[in-house]
């Protein structure tokens, strides 16, 4: 049997991470020194293909059947052996539930085998705390997470503990994103299709004029969101197009206006988020976004435009680490076994677990 010795530039806390709540099977290791030893990720995008979007039990059965040689491999690409693991994370939910399931119960069995603490990750926190994996930014911030099944401004006060300023009513970004996308007949997930087609849009402004769009919620004083409307105006859009299938320039003029109106309301949006933020925490703190819809270059720039106009730094992980990875629950998994917030082998999983409740998990 090979011998594995922990490596001395990584003499801090080793966790491996576990990520199974959607339809991307992932694994990874990551340093208490902010290093990201393996990040591996198996996207499931070819079989739900087919079916437009992601089916549930195809996912779960997906991950039953790669994740323990994705484990295995992410242990033995960070050079290092499971002994040397000083804890295993795992997402417990929200998310499809049988495919959180299957990672957190692959994560029970090896902490047990182990004897290695347990870490049971809520899948928000994980997007909520990548801002520290990658820019050590310090509490509390002002956080945007905007993903497909979530869009959310919090102040961050600390692990654990997180203050819901404003949501959504209806639907998440990603979501609306995803459905547009859909009903233009680009291929799922729609955030990213839309944000190419929009690339190639030659005259913005002639976009904008050709296809005008709601700025949902604009002008109220409270930071809430709603993006079911903007979804339902571009298919008014794209039904009074002529033809079966759209014509790619139409496609790109509908894209790129559809990107201008969401990155404008999030920056309108956020910039109500930011005033309450400074009632409570004062100036001086950052402004940080993460969660799928992160990765849109637009909706950054607005972003950093918002918070440069109001002294802020403002910060967004790199785009491999906006969607789903194991590596943001590696270090949630860090951060957590850092203040003792290990968990029992009966903790549940769970589809539903809004942000919020994890400040009763925190130890004060
Ligand atoms: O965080 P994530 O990977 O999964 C969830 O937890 O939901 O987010 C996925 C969402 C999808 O709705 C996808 O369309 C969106 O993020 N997304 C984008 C972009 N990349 C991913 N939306 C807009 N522009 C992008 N470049
Ligand atoms: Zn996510």
């Amino acid at each position: 049997m090979a011998h594995y010795s922990r490596l001395t530039t990584h003499g801090s806390q080793l966790v491996l991470g576990i990520e199974t709540s959607c339809d991307e099977t992932a694994a990874a290791v990551v340093s208490g020194e902010r290093a990201i030893l393996s990040n591996l990720l198996l996207s499931q995008f070819s079989e739900h293909k087919a079916f437009g979007g992601v089916v549930p039990e195809i996912a779960a059965r997906s991950h039953v059947r790669h994740l323990d040689r994705l484990i295995g491999a992410a242990v033995e690409q960070a050079g290092i052996g499971f002994q040397d693991l000083d804890g295993i994370a795992a997402t417990c939910g929200p998310g499809l539930i049988g495919g959180v399931m299957v990672g957190m119960m692959a994560a029970k069995a090896m902490a047990a085998a182990l004897k290695k603490p347990f870490i049971g990750v809520n899948h928000l926190e994980a997007h909520a705390l990548t801002p520290r994996l990658t820019n050590d930014v310090a509490f509390p911030y002002l956080l945007l997470l905007v993903s497909g099944g979530h869009t959310q401004v919090l102040a961050a006060e600390g692990v654990g503990r997180y203050r819901l300023l404003g949501g959504t009513l209806d639907d998440a970004l990603g979501e609306c994103f995803d459905k547009a996308g859909k009903l233009m007949g680009l291929p799922h997930p729609g955030g990213p299709q839309i944000e190419k087609m929009a690339e190639r849009c030659a005259d913005g402004a002639a976009a904008l004029a050709r296809f005008p769009l709601p700025r949902p919620m604009a002008g109220r004083h409270d930071p809430v969101f709603s993006f079911s409307g903007l979804k339902t105006a571009v298919r008014t859009h794209a039904e009074r197009l002529e033809g079966e299938t759209l014509a790619i320039r139409d496609v790109a003029d509908l894209s790129f206006a559809l990107q201008a109106a969401a990155a404008e309301t999030v920056a309108e949006r956020c910039a109500k988020a930011v005033d309450l933020f400074k009632e409570t925490y004062g100036s001086g703190h950052a402004l940080v976004v993460s969660g799928g819809v992160a990765a849109n270059r637009a909706i950054r720039a607005a972003l950093e435009a918002l918070a440069a106009g109001h002294g802020m730094a403002f910060h967004a992980p790199p785009v491999a680490l906006c969607g789903d990875n194991a590596a943001m629950v590696a270090w949630a998994g860090i951060e957590r076994l850092r203040l003792g917030l290990t968990d029992p082998l009966n903790m549940p999983a769970r589809p539903r677990w809004p942000l919020e409740e994890e400040r009763n998990r925190q130890v004060s």
